[in-house]
């Protein structure tokens, strides 16, 4: 499983950027060709993408490209073009605003035609589902299921929040009015089912307001808190934050360890099933839940 704790958005329109994404310390990049770049630059963005994926330097980073959605008329353009122009430097396409798990189908069928065409190995480009509207939640288990190549699904915060006609301008915090809890949970809670109903990994969306560290820090450790793997992040002051948040504390890893010890120990050389540790009473779901802990402080390099 790819580690995707910091996943850093780069207009494809902006040469600049591209240059900088490579340079900074994030899990995952995606070069879009979606809402951060106009219409009319759209084509010259999937050429500086293609030049930055097979020139560049993004060694340590997972590769996707952002294409267009499915009611636009770019989508099948930007998919061959960047396939076919940088398939072999290519870990995965997102599809944007995904409402129905046909759209994934299709992706999957054009890139298992492109693969062909060029001799890439079948199957080896991943689909990450962005969803960004009712429907699209509403059909998440189904899309979360449509395609072995997906590897995660992708809250939409703005999309989704204009989409439902939230009431506020500012994404990832609670609209003005709301006083009950939290206006986010039971969508970040339905992604989160659906996804890991098919063992995907699931990511949060954007946080617009860049200067504000600690809010990007407390939206994003709300993701994380209920088992989100990651979030957006669209400037170099936010990927320590995301990392940080999206790994374990060391505290909680050292634990997690501990008891995968304990627990070995005990089942197999005094073949009992629950056992204390210190104050705490451990079993076999201590040990899954401690398996989770463990694997995500290894992948950060606790
Ligand atoms: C991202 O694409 C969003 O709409 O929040
Ligand atoms: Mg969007």
């Amino acid at each position: 499983m790819r580690s995707r704790r910091s996943v850093l958005a780069v207009p494809g329109s902006n040469p600049r950027f591209l240059e900088k994404a490579q340079t900074l310390p994030v899990d995952e990049v995606f070069l879009d060709l979606e809402d951060s770049v106009a219409p009319l630059a759209k084509e010259a963005a999937r050429a500086n993408i293609v030049t930055a994926l097979r020139e560049g330097d993004w060694s340590g980073k997972t590769r996707v490209v952002r294409v267009n959605d499915l009611t636009t008329q770019w989508t099948y353009r930007d998919v061959i073009e960047i396939v076919e122009g940088a398939g072999a430097f290519l870990d995965c396409l997102m599809l944007p605003k995904v409402q129905d798990p046909t759209e994934v189908v299709w992706l999957d069928t054009l890139l298992t035609q492109i693969e062909k065409t060029m001799g890439y190995e079948v199957g080896r480009i991943g689909i990450e589902a962005q969803i960004e509207n009712a429907r699209g939640l509403v059909n998440a288990d189904a899309i979360a299921g449509s395609s072995r190549r997906l590897e995660t699904l992708v809250f939409g915060p703005a999309d989704f929040m204009a989409s439902i006609n939230m009431r506020t301008l500012v994404v990832g915090e609670q609209p003005p009015g709301y006083v009950e809890g939290d206006a986010y949970h039971y969508i970040l809670m339905r992604l989160l089912m659906a996804a890991r109903m098919h063992d995907l990994q699931v990511i949060d969306g954007p946080y617009l307001q860049i200067k504000d560290v600690e809010g990007f820090r407390r939206v994003a450790q709300r993701a994380a808190a209920l088992g989100f793997d990651g979030k957006w992040v669209l400037h170099p002051s936010q990927v320590d934050a995301a990392n940080e948040v999206f790994s374990p504390a060391q505290e909680d890893y050292d634990h997690a360890e501990l008891i995968l010890e304990a627990y070995e120990y005990y089942t197999t050389v005094e073949k009992r099933g629950a056992v204390m540790l210190g104050d705490e009473m451990i079993d076999e779901a201590s040990r899954k839940m401690a398996l989770v802990v463990a694997a995500k402080g290894r992948a950060a390099g606790l």
